[in-house]
């Protein structure tokens, strides 16, 4: 997979995908991500990105001429571009079935929006996609885009060592997390649940579902109740 950051401030991310997890995935080529600052394709002595807004207002705007134009000479390498995705808090709520569906595509372009946002032609004419990391607002796009990457590129196949840790995550069947423990065993006290050191390894897997089950419940009762009941309504029928 290739990745493409598009952004005024191109050390922000640079910093965390030098680490760990990312940094080892570029390494073992399971994935090429570039970052590419906007400046370079400014114009002017002072490779001005961002300009007022027509109309008034606080804030500045990312100026239309330095996106199109990196993302024209990003177009002419291959692969084809699968999706243009602009982080914005009024996008789409990115989720985990999102991330899922993007870690099948080749080449995804992410475009970081800093100041007010970006001009609106380049969303109208260039971006496919606009994606949100959740309703708040921060002050630019690179910490989204970056959460996105993490996200998607861990799914990648070979990017996390254990082939299934991937699957056994919270959310990727639609239930939080069971707590985990290490050693030591017993640490100021308290003391790690019997059955994880009992070697009887269908107890352990009863038991995390159950607290699996127990944790969802109480948290986030909505993710054990969500699409069925509106498909029954649909169908028409109470008996159904
Ligand atoms: N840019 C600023 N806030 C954002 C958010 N919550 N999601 C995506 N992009 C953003």
């Amino acid at each position: 997979m290739r990745i493409d950051i598009l952004t005024g401030l191109p050390d922000l991310v640079r910093g965390p995908l030098e680490q760990s997890i990312l940094r080892r995935a570029a390494r073992n080529e399971l994935v090429d991500i570039r970052v590419h600052d906007l400046r370079t394709y400014a114009e002017g002595k002072h490779r001005q990105i961002d300009d007022y807004p027509y109309g008034g207002g606080a804030g500045m705007v990312l100026k239309p001429e330095p996106i199109f134009r990196c993302l024209d000479a990003l177009q002419d390498e291959p692969p084809a571009i699968d999706e243009m995705i602009y982080l914005s808090p009024d996008g789409e709520q990115f989720d985990q079935s999102m991330a899922n569906a993007l870690s099948l595509k080749q080449r995804l372009v992410l475009l970081a929006g800093h100041y007010k946002g970006v001009d609106q032609r380049v969303r109208d004419e260039r971006v496919t996609r606009e994606v949100s990391i959740g309703d708040y607002v921060l002050s630019g796009g690179e910490l989204p885009a970056l959460v996105v990457v993490d996200a998607v590129v861990r799914l990648i196949p070979g990017v996390l060592g254990d082939a299934t840790s991937a699957l056994s995550d919270a959310f990727q069947d639609g239930l939080l997390d069971a707590p985990h423990y290490t050693r030591p065993a017993t640490y100021r006290g308290l003391t790690v649940p019997d059955v994880l050191r009992s070697g009887d390894h269908g107890r352990i897997a009863a038991w995390r579902e159950a607290r699996r089950l127990e944790k969802t419940r109480q948290r986030r009762p909505d993710l054990l109740h969500p699409e069925p009941v509106r498909h029954d309504m649909q169908a028409g029928s109470p008996d159904d």
